[in-house]
């Protein structure tokens, strides 16, 4: 035990699940992710937070010793004996044994709150690679608004109410319409709340609500939402652990060797997507009223998804597709804006920023030159750095020539950037993935 005063926050990281849908043969906090156990990626980022805070874990009853040891490994000091009542530090921690749903999960970590605490954080330990940053975020909010407070990011794609009704499996049935996607928010972890209100509301909830901030909603307090983080995305399935994988591998490149490598990285990038007289025209992150639109999963903007691809691959975070996902329904209709942003936090979460952008759009129409500063000044607003924007035509020559779609290529310069540490300097911090080198 410490001397360090009573802590004002408490985090509870939930990790009692079973993982049923990543089906790894083990409770997902367990599964290792980059050789360490993802609970231990998720205790890092909460042990990154400004502010010393109890940390809660709630784990399998078959699972608790072992995750004693990986607290450890974390730097953590879990408790021998979880019944002492005695000030805590950042460095301590205690396990609990969690129940059959999240929810008592929950409730089983709230019953171990320390008398001090004031705000409670509830984190999933499935959103390993949550940026303490976020943690930090979400415990301001809470203390400058006495409500609870939830990481939330726009929502990209179009959604549909869909009638349950379908005869076929395959099939999720009939479209009853179309939901205004600007009311909506998908919503991550850690919610925050002022201790009493959150263990009020649970008192009273129903069985089975999805997360904490509904329980809260229900028992009729009002919850913000603050800007969520595109790294704190939940680990469900195994296409979500091997982009976490790639995020962390790619992040541990730069810093891996033993003298920092400053040496500035090219990428290229190049899409084309076909004419589609159904589509409205997106094009460089812009809206081109009155002409024919492309084809696509998203909205077909050429110009920007060879932006991303060329700053993936600059970072050595692969390409457009392993990223993002051409099944992915989040980008059905999604805009240019949403994948550079998305892209951008990558690169930075990955050690760099952009030097400079450069990209050429191959085809007969749009006439670009009207549009080019309009064009340019979009795309820099968003990368933060300078993005030059060219078209050309092909002389009626090859597919663009004959007007059936749209070329571009790209080419990005990236910078690491100087907050990246040599190795062995410690964890990352702010929006740093927490690598524990
Ligand atoms: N969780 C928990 N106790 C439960 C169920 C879930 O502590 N009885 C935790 C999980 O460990 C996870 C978080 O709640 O960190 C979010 O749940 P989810 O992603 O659904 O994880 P699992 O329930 O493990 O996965 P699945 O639903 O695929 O079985
Ligand atoms: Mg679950």
């Amino acid at each position: 035990m410490t001397d360090s005063p009573a802590p004002l926050v408490a985090v509870i990281v939930v990790a009692a699940g079973s993982g049923t849908r990543l089906a790894a043969g083990q409770p997902k906090a367990f599964v290792p992710l980059q050789g360490q156990p993802m609970l231990a990626h998720a205790l890092r980022g909460v042990t990154g937070m400004r502010e010393p805070a109890q940390i809660i874990l709630v784990v399998p009853a078959d699972r608790v010793v072992e995750a004693r040891q990986i607290a450890a490994g974390v730097n953590i000091r879990a408790e021998a004996d979880p019944s002492v009542s005695a000030p805590v530090s950042a460095l301590d921690l205690e396990v609990v044994v969690g129940g059959s749903s999240r929810q008592e999960s929950v409730q089983r970590g709230l019953a171990r709150l320390h008398p001090s605490v004031e705000i409670v954080l509830v984190h999933d330990a499935a959103r390993a690679l949550t940026p303490s940053a976020l943690a930090d975020a979400v415990v301001d909010a809470v203390r400058a608004t006495g409500h609870g407070v939830i990481p939330g990011l726009a929502v990209s794609d179009t959604i549909k109410r869909v009638a349950e009704t379908a005869a076929d499996a395959s099939q999720l049935g009939t479209v009853l319409g179309t939901v205004d996607r600007s009311e909506l928010a998908a919503v991550q972890t850690p919610q925050g709340f002022p201790r009493h209100v959150l263990i009020a509301a649970v008192a009273a909830a129903s069985p089975e609500m999805t997360d904490d901030a509904a329980i809260v909603a229900a028992a009729g307090h009002p919850v913000r939402v603050i800007a969520g983080h595109p790294l704190a995305f939940k680990i469900t399935t195994r296409a979500d652990l091997d982009r976490a994988e790639h995020l962390l591998a790619a992040a541990r490149t730069p810093r891996s060797s033993p003298v920092f490598d400053a040496t500035p990285r090219i990428g290229t990038g190049l899409d084309v997507h076909a004419f589609d007289d159904a589509s409205p025209l997106w094009l460089a992150g812009l809206h081109w009223p009155g002409e024919q639109g492309l084809s696509g999963h998203s909205d077909g903007d050429a110009a920007v998804h060879a932006i991303c691809d060329a700053l993936l691959s600059a970072a050595g975070l692969g390409d457009i597709g392993t990223i993002f996902g051409t099944d992915d329904p989040r980008l059905v209709d999604a805009h240019g804006d949403v994948f550079l942003r998305e892209t951008l936090a990558l690169v930075h979460a990955a050690g760099f920023r952009v030097g400079n952008v450069s990209v050429q759009i191959i085809g007969n129409r749009p006439k670009l030159s009207p549009r080019r500063a309009e064009a340019q000044s979009l795309l820099s607003g968003i990368l933060d750095a300078p993005v030059n924007v060219s078209a050309t035509t092909t002389d009626a020559l090859g597919f663009t020539g004959r007007g059936e779609g749209v070329a571009a290529l790209a080419s990005a310069v990236l910078v690491p950037r100087d907050v990246a540490l040599p190795a062995g300097s410690g964890p990352g911090r702010a929006n740093d993935l927490n690598l524990g080198l």
